[in-house]
Parts: structure tokens; C-alpha cells; sequence
């Protein structure tokens, strides 16, 4: 592996809902998430109620983290546990869970990252129209004040929203997740409010004293299906939805040239400033890039997302393509420069099957494959003049992967969804290592 640069930080990342299952107990409300799972079960029937058991689990799990001696833990907060039903009444156990998980990283000389909100919307708040309703933002915004105020002290970093793209176009726009609503365009509404609840939460972060503030934001190159103009413009039309509709306001307080139209009468004077808050660091999360279609006429939207033929793929079938991910750190900051602070990788990771073989061993050289790739792009991204300051592997431990449920598995850390076990992969004891070498490198 070839070096990055001096203080890089070599991380893991998980999420409230994938992994801590305990939905009902200490006071925990309901998120949208059970709803959704219960609503449309995954093929094996989970529902994230038990998921790795971190809830159980968290001193095993922090001295995993330890053992690998990654320098950051990227983790995130579930809303309802800490306001059940979003807004009101703190649930005092559940602010203090994250309050112990902070205090456990930092005796382990692990850098907190904290997240407000991956995906799991209080139930409560979904009842009362969720992130259609504006109140949703201004609650959100009232959350991270509160989480703020207990943790800015100790959390080194925060991501206010993880993958607002995704909740937004997929949670409202196609309905493939939580809350499960087909909006089509009707969802850009929602990608305002989910920028404002941003801008809050940057906000409230910054007056209870937090240290830095970032976003991390899914990003997929986009590769149109063919040359035809219909599949180029199709292409251009979902890069400005998927990348720029996220990245420009954020950075420059403004949307897309080509997609602005559209959101004018959904724009109020002060929304665009409000969202365009400086941030210390911009999350990245990557997987693969995204092929994409002219759709025919009478579909809902004008695009279609298409199979990319000549790739390797991963478990669940996403492409393998490190070097679009080289491509999108360069071209990014060519486009940004100065309005652009260090990127951080947020996420990054891959899901293969593998379980223990009849010695115990989890063999997934496909996943040190991948993510050695995948590094050696941020480090050539680097040598091009690309400051990418962190790498974060999604993720530390198997868990509920959304509607997949427990069937992908991206850890470094094999769980048995049965026993609850926890065995590290070789992947585990290969970014051990590469861990061990930049920290050898930089004395
Ligand atoms: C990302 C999500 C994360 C996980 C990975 C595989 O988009 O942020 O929770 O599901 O995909």
C-alpha cells in the first residue's frame, strides 16, 4: 500500500440503525425504519430489532475498533433514542448511551465522529408528515442543539445528515426506502428541507461549541448509457439530482444551473445562505458510479438507471470501479477549488458473503482487493494535488443492511446473526496492518 499523507486518519463507520438494535428499550421511540421493514420485510424476514446487538455489545466493539487501531470511529446517533418521538422530552438513557460510547473512544484513543441522522426518522415525526413537513427541519435543528450541548466537548468531528440524496430520492422520491413514499419530482421539496435541516443542525453544532463540522454526502460519477443526446442529456439531468443538487448549495449557496427552475417556488429568501454553511471538512461517501438512460415518454421520471456490463461486482452486484473514484476526487476539486474544504472519505466498502471456514477463519480477499483499490485511488487523488484528509470503511461490523437485511455483509467483523459472535475477517487484520505502516511511517 502505498503511503498517504502525514496525519491521514484511517477509520471505520457504522450506523444506530444498522447495528444496535435494542429498537424498544431504555425509552427508545420507534423509527421509520421498523415501519418500513415490517411494511416490506427483507427476504430473510429482519428488521433491524436485533441487528449486530451493539447496543449490548459496546465494550467489545470499541476494543475491536481499539485492536485494529484505526484513529476515528464514525458512528451515528439515533434521533429517536435520544427524543423519542423527535421532539420534547430528552430520554435521558438514551443521550447517555452515546455519552458512555464517547468517553469509551476517547479511553481508547479513538477520535469520535458522530452523525445526527443515518436514515432513521422518529416515527413520531414521520406521523406528522415527516421530512414533507418544514417542522421536521426546525426539529432537527432543535436535536442537534441538544446533542451538541451534551457531546461537542469530546466528538472531534460531526456529519449533521448522512446521504441526504438518498433519503430524500429514495425514502420520497421512488419509494425503494424508509419512509417508502413515491413523490417522483414532488421529492424535491424534500431535498430542500433535508439542506435546511442541514444548515440548522450546522448551526446549533457551532453555538453548543463543536470543533468541526462537515457532511457526507453519497456521490456516484455518472456515466450515461450511450452517446445518443437523449441518454447524455438524461445523464447531465440526474448528475445536477444525485451530485449537485447536494454539493452546490452546500458549497456555493446556490442549486444547479439546469435544476434551479425547479425549485424556485420552493426557495424563500434566506433558505440558500442558511444552508451554505462553512464546513471544516466535506464527507465523500463512495461506492460506484451510476449508468444512466433516457427513459422512455410515458415513465415517471426521464431517466432509467442501467446494469454496467464489464466490471467486477461486489456480493450484491454493485461495480467495482476504483478509478472513478480517483476521477470524481480530481474532477471535484478541479470544479470547487477554493470553496472546497479538505474531503474527508465518509464511507467506502464493499459487501461480500463470506462467513468462517471450518477453522474459524473469515476469508474475504475480495474486500482487502476492494479497499486496497480504493485507497490506492485516494492516494493518487492525493499526489494530484487532492487534499483528502480521511478514509472511512464502511463498515466496522455485518449488520441490517436496509432492505437487503442481514443478507450483505460489509464489516470488518464477521457478526452470526444467530450467536452474535463477532470474528474479525482477514480484511480486519490486512487494514490492521495497513493502519500499523502509515502509523510506522509518519513516526
Ligand atoms: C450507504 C449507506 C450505508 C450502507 C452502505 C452500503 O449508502 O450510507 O448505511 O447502507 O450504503
Amino acid at each position: 500500500m502505498p503511503l498517504l499523507p502525514p496525519g491521514f486518519v484511517l477509520g471505520a463507520a457504522t450506523a444506530a440503525a444498522q447495528i444496535e438494535g435494542a429498537t424498544a428499550e431504555d425509552g427508545r421511540g420507534p423509527s421509520i425504519w421498523e415501519t418500513y421493514a415490517r411494511r416490506h420485510p427483507p427476504a430473510d424476514g429482519s428488521d433491524g430489532s436485533v441487528a449486530a446487538d451493539h447496543y449490548h455489545r459496546v465494550d467489545e466493539d470499541v476494543a475491536l475498533l481499539a485492536r485494529l487501531g484505526v484513529s476515528s470511529y464514525r458512528f451515528s446517533i439515533s434521533w429517536s433514542r435520544v427524543l423519542p418521538t423527535g421532539r420534547g422530552p430528552v430520554n435521558a438513557a438514551g443521550l447517555d448511551f452515546y455519552d458512555r460510547l464517547v468517553d469509551r473512544l476517547l479511553e481508547s484513543g479513538l477520535a469520535p465522529m458522530a452523525t445526527l441522522y443515518h436514515h432513521d426518522l422518529p416515527q413520531a415525526l414521520e406521523d406528522d408528515g415527516g421530512w414533507i413537513n418544514p417542522a421536521t427541519a426546525v426539529a432537527f435543528g432543535d436535536y442537534a442543539g441538544i446533542v451538541g450541548e451534551r457531546l461537542a466537548d469530546r466528538v472531534s468531528s460531526w456529519v449533521p445528515i448522512s446521504e441526504p440524496n438518498v433519503a430524500a430520492f429514495l425514502g420520497y422520491g421512488n419509494g425503494t426506502q424508509a419512509p417508502g413514499h413515491r413523490l417522483y419530482f414532488d421529492a424535491l421539496h424534500v431535498v430542500h428541507q433535508l439542506l435546511l435541516g442541514h444548515g440548522r443542525a450546522v448551526g446549533a453544532l457551532r453555538e453548543a461549541g463543536a470543533r468541526e463540522v462537515g457532511c457526507a454526502n453519497n456521490h456516484a460519477p455518472i456515466w450515461p448509457f450511450s452517446e445518443d443526446p437523449a441518454d447524455v442529456g438524461a445523464g447531465k439531468l440526474f448528475d445536477s439530482l444525485w451530485n449537485g443538487m447536494f454539493l452546490e448549495p452546500m458549497l456555493l449557496g446556490r442549486y444547479p444551473v439546469d435544476v434551479a427552475p425547479l425549485m424556485d417556488d420552493l426557495v424563500a429568501p434566506g433558505d440558500l445562505a442558511l444552508i451554505r454553511q462553512p464546513l471544516d471538512f466535506y464527507g465523500v461517501n463512495y461506492y460506484s458510479p451510476i449508468r444512466i438512460a433516457a427513459a422512455p415518454d410515458d415513465a415517471p421520471v426521464p431517466f432509467e438507471v442501467f446494469e454496467m456490463l464489464g466490471y467486477p461486482r461486489t456480493d450484491r452486484g454493485w461495480t467495482v470501479v476504483p478509478d472513478a473514484l480517483r476521477e470524481w476526487l480530481i474532477t471535484f476539486r478541479a470544479r470547487f477549488r477554493a470553496a472546497l474544504p479538505p474531503i474527508v472519505v465518509t464511507e467506502a466498502g464493499a459487501s461480500y458473503a463470506v462467513g468462517p471456514d471450518e477453522r474459524g477463519v473469515v476469508d474475504d480477499q475480495a474486500r482487502i482487493d476492494y479497499l486496497d483499490a480504493h485507497l490506492r485511488a485516494v492516494v493518487e487523488a492525493c499526489e494530484r494535488g487532492v487534499d483528502v484528509r480521511g478514509f472511512y470503511v464502511w463498515s466496522l461490523l455485518d449488520g441490517f443492511e436496509w432492505t437487503e437485511g442481514l443478507a450483505q455483509r460489509y464489516g470488518l467483523v464477521h457478526v452470526d446473526h444467530e450467536t452474535l459472535v463477532r470474528t474479525p475477517k482477514r480484511s480486519f487484520a490486512w487494514y490492521a496492518e495497513v493502519i500499523a505502516a502509515q502509523t510506522r511511517s509518519v513516526g
